[in-house]
């Protein structure tokens, strides 16, 4: 357990209090049940609104508070990168890529509303995360602008994409353990870095001076991208609430690691994340506190004696 210093907020407090909010703007800004194309927007909905750990909206929200923002400034921009995750979900869980039947506990998007509608439907929440980030009032024009141009970045042919193209293909070649970082990087990482980017320019933050939250956000993604290889691996779909086995033959941390050895890995990585923000003088409690939530989420999926938390300095 951490430590609590005498003036430590609470944390695990503070996180639910966001993510109520988070869910509470998702519901605002899906589609409602009526209008136009009423399939598309069920299929939205249907995985939009129920379920999700939320983590990278909450790391948006929070890295804004964490460096003198207002979390509702940072709100639409956050929720937007969540439409574009739980898009890029629905699409991997298709047959045609990890041909998945669990997703966040529920039937995956197309056995429920098919694929055709589920593709269309990742498209336009992909299309709509744009709209609610160049919509917002909340943001001033030069940073929707540069957050329009990372999320486009974190999505095409150095991001998800193409993370998700060398996932699928990749299987036969041989991945060097820099050439698998990067692929971490584009399937997950760019997403999260695009979260801590996010919360730092709403909090007034200039581009020159991201670096370290970049760097935070690149080793919290690879960390958790390897945690959840390992949930696949090793994991159990009742309590994950997805397929597992579906990497088996990828090239994974999982494959190439024991199990031990991955936990070691993603465990530096979490490590070498608060310590990209040592240099910039951040206060990185709320971050190790976000850090501790990571792996606290890893350790509830499963059934291994979890490590030291990040508060504590483990
Ligand atoms: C799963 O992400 C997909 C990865 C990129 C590893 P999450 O574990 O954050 O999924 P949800 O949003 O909680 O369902
Ligand atoms: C998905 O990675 C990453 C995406 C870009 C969607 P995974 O295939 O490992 O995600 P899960 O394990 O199905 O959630
Ligand atoms: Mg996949
Ligand atoms: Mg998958
Ligand atoms: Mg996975």
């Amino acid at each position: 357990m951490s430590e609590a210093k005498p003036d430590t907020p609470d944390y695990p407090e503070r996180f639910r209090a966001l993510r109520s909010q988070i869910e509470h703007h998702l519901s605002e800004i899906a589609p409602n049940a009526s209008g136009a194309a009423p399939r598309l927007r069920k299929s939205i909905s249907y995985s939009l609104l129920d379920g999700g750990k939320r983590l990278r909206p909450l790391v948006a929200v929070l890295t804004a508070e964490a460096l003198g923002g207002r979390v509702d400034a940072a709100m639409d921009a956050a929720c937007a990168i969540e439409m574009v995750h739980t898009a890029s979900l629905v699409i991997d869980d298709l047959p045609c890529m990890d041909d998945a039947e669990q997703r966040r506990g529920k039937r995956t998007n197309h056995l429920v509303h098919g694929e055709d509608i589920a593709i269309l439907g990742a498209i336009s929440m992909i299309s709509d995360a744009f709209g609610v980030i160049g919509k917002s009032k909340d943001i001033a024009a030069q940073i929707k602008v540069d957050l329009i141009a990372s999320l486009a970045d974190a999505i095409g042919l150095d991001g998800l994409c193409a993370g998700q193209e060398r996932d699928l293909r990749d299987i036969t070649h041989s991945v060097d353990a820099e050439s698998l970082k990067q692929l971490q990087y584009q399937k997950t990482g760019a997403l999260f870095v695009l979260c801590l980017e996010t919360g730092a320019r709403i909090a007034g933050l200039e581009p020159q001076d991201l670096e370290p939250l970049r760097s935070f956000g690149s080793h919290a993604g690879l960390g958790f991208q390897i945690l959840d290889d390992l949930l696949d691996a090793v994991g159990d779909t009742r309590i994950t609430g997805k397929d597992h086995g579906n990497d088996l033959g990828k090239h994974t941390y999982a494959a190439i690691m024991t199990v031990d050895e991955a936990e070691a890995r993603a465990d530096r990585e979490l490590n070498d994340a608060l310590a990209a923000l040592e240099p910039a003088g951040i206060d990185s409690q709320p971050f190790a506190a976000f850090l501790d939530l990571v792996l606290q989420a890893y350790h509830t999926q499963i059934d291994r004696s979890p490590p030291a938390t990040m508060s504590a300095g483990g």
